[in-house]
């Protein structure tokens, strides 16, 4: 049995930064009145995303996309493992990063908050608020805009209690903790899974990561400066 880091240190910042400005964006969009915390939250979230997708190719080993991102037959395959399971035994863990359906749900969670964060970047509400970029599109397509930015928020909500389900039926049903080794990045692996990747990629590339941060946030307070 090894206990191995899986997330590195970029990937744990970016969920609790991303849990952190989605509470923060949420209730600040379902309240009102608190526009300009949404949309700065709006705006970290925007660079976090630019900077977990820039991650995703340059990043460490569990970070890549392409080491977590499979072909539909493995998925399926997946799945029907993950429910043949024994009741209470001990979740076998093949895959020791992001299994073949959470990394489904990853990119799905990506694309939806890359969407909100977006159209909000054109959406205005015909009062005080106006999007960065409202004003490089006709007056109509804001609202429309602003019309999908408001009921797409639905679809994210969904994802997320997906998201939180996934993690709360692992916990009870697989008695594997997942939370745990997004907080500490390591994970104890049970079997033959921990590759020659896993051991040997050193897991740190601190220079890459703070000159990925620095240009996504540039590009943003960029963009943002636009308006
Ligand atoms: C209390 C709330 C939350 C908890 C406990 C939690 C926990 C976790 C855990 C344990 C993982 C790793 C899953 C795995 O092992 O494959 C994960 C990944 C992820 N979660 Fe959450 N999560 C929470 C809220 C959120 C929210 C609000 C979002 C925003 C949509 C989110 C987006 C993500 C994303 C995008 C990943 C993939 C991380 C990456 O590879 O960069 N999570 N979360």
């Amino acid at each position: 049995m090894a206990k191995i880091l899986i997330w590195d240190l970029p990937v744990r910042l970016f969920h609790w930064l991303l849990l952190l400005l989605v509470s923060v964006s949420v209730t600040t969009g379902l309240v009102g009145g608190y526009m300009d915390y949404h949309m700065m939250s709006g705006f970290g979230i925007l660079a976090l995303l630019l900077f977990r997708i820039g991650w995703g190719f340059i990043g460490s080993y569990h970070a890549r996309f392409r080491n977590f991102m499979k072909g539909p037959a493995t998925t399926l395959g997946y799945v029907g493992e993950a429910f043949r399971f024994k009741r209470g035994g001990q979740n076998p863990v093949h895959y020791p990063g992001h299994n073949p359906l959470g990394a489904l749900s990853v990119i799905a969670m990506l694309a939806a908050l890359m969407f909100q964060a977006v159209t909000g970047l054109f959406a205005n509400d015909d009062f005080f608020t106006e999007g960065p970029l409202a004003y490089l599109v006709s007056y109509d397509t804001s609202r429309e805009l602003t019309g999908l930015h408001k009921r797409a928020k639905w679809v994210l909500g969904g994802l997320i209690a997906l998201h939180l389900i996934a993690i709360a039926w692992y916990q009870f049903a697989r008695s594997t903790n997942l939370v745990g080794p997004m907080i500490t990045g390591r994970k104890e692996i049970t079997d033959v899974a921990a590759s020659a990747d896993d051991q040997h990629d050193p897991h740190r590339y601190p220079f890459r990561a703070v000159v990925l941060a620095v240009l996504c946030g540039a590009l943003v307070y960029w963009v943002t400066a636009l308006g």
